[in-house]
């Protein structure tokens, strides 16, 4: 069962309907060394994906370097290889909530250093990366970005939202390429608005967190502990960043009562992160998921959940999705609907 592809029109070229998620292996997951990091890097690729998602900050450039080095190996290899596609992100290098950040010199300097980070002319796709709220509406801002297309630094540009409004409000530019949310078994919300809009407006959706911080694995429990450094641990009331980042900002207990449910009607016939994909994927207008592993097994594992489904997988998944749909009005709909 191979791994599927999708051609969004407004990127113009082939993206793995699963990418890897390049946080982890940049930091605030715990320590991960360059071996790790490769190692989920090379699985993924060897799995078929092509399509990897970073940010200028995630290790405050260590993501975006291992990517390109990646990238490089990849092109050196030997055999016929798939072009690669790099999304990585940029704004939070400023102060992130600081909209006076967001000055052409500024935009200009990020994107010339992840051009660096990445070994690459013109960068895939650079996404603004959870701006202020107020810089969705500055036109200044969305100009410079037309401006460095034209130069041809970077070939498209998107943005990754927090919340719906924002990517509503995104929706109205005319040359945003793709729209990066949350989007998930416990988060819902994007598929009454944003999803159907986008589709109309062939803007590509990016699906991130597919797997709730891992809690759509089903492997915690009340007992898991996470280390200090990890975002699980120091984030999960919104400490540090958005609280909707860490576990989709459910909270952990109720996470855990969702996701028995969610077992429950799977019946041990397919694994939670497998489903948890698989339903994401098949929702229409949706281009890609893009989950984070800490390990070669998981990414091969995610990778896998890209094929085509089986009649039998269809009939899994149709369950599955009435317990979703179900799980999320009486449990979480309460909570996360509202805020994000
Ligand atoms: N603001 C933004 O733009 C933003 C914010 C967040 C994320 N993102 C992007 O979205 C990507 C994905 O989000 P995420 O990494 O935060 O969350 P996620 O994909 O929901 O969860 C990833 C975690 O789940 C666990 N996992 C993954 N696959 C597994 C498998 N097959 N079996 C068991 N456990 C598995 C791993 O954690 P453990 O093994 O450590 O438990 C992994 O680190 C990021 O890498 C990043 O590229 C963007």
């Amino acid at each position: 069962m191979s791994l599927q592809y999708r051609t969004p029109s407004r990127l113009g070229r082939p993206l793995s309907v699963i990418g890897q998620g390049c946080w982890q292996i940049g930091a605030d997951w715990g320590d991960v060394s360059d071996e790790s990091a490769n190692a989920v890097l090379d699985a993924a690729r060897e799995a078929g994906v092509t399509f990897f998602d970073t940010a200028d900050v995630y290790g405050d450039g260590r993501s975006e370097r291992l990517v390109g080095q990646m990238r490089q190996r990849a092109a050196s290899a030997e055999g016929p290889s798939a072009p690669l596609f790099v999304a990585t992100k940029a704004s939070r290098r400023a102060d992130p909530f600081a909209p006076e950040s967001f000055t052409e010199e500024n935009l200009r300097a990020w994107v010339e250093r992840s051009r660096q980070n990445l070994a690459t002319d013109t960068l895939d796709l650079v996404q603004l990366h959870c701006p202020p709220p107020a810089i969705y509406r500055d036109d200044q801002v969305f100009d410079v970005l037309d401006t460095l297309a034209e130069e041809k630094k970077i070939a498209a540009w998107g943005v990754s939202v927090e919340t719906c409004e924002e990517a509503l409000i995104s929706l109205e530019r005319e040359h945003l390429a793709s729209i990066q949310i949350i989007l998930n078994p416990f988060r819902l919300k994007p598929l009454e608005q944003v999803v159907p809009r986008a589709r109309e407006k062939d803007v590509a959706i990016i699906a991130r967190v597919p797997l709730a911080s891992g809690l759509l694995t089903g492997k915690f429990s009340a007992d898991t502990t996470f280390a200090a450094d990890d975002h699980r641990s120091f984030n999960r009331h919104g400490e540090a960043f958005d609280q909707g980042e860490t576990f989709a900002g459910v909270e952990y207990e109720l996470g855990l009562e969702a996701v028995a449910r969610l077992e429950h009607a799977l019946r041990w016939e397919m694994p939670l992160p497998e489903a948890s994909l698989r339903w994401i994927l098949a929702q229409d207008g949706v281009t890609a998921a893009i989950p984070g592993a800490s390990n070669g097994e998981q990414a091969r594992r995610n990778a896998a959940a890209g094929s085509v489904a089986t009649d039998e997988q269809q009939q899994i998944l149709d369950r599955f999705d009435e317990a979703v749909r179900e799980t999320y009005d009486e449990l979480l709909r309460e909570s996360i609907h509202p805020r994000w």
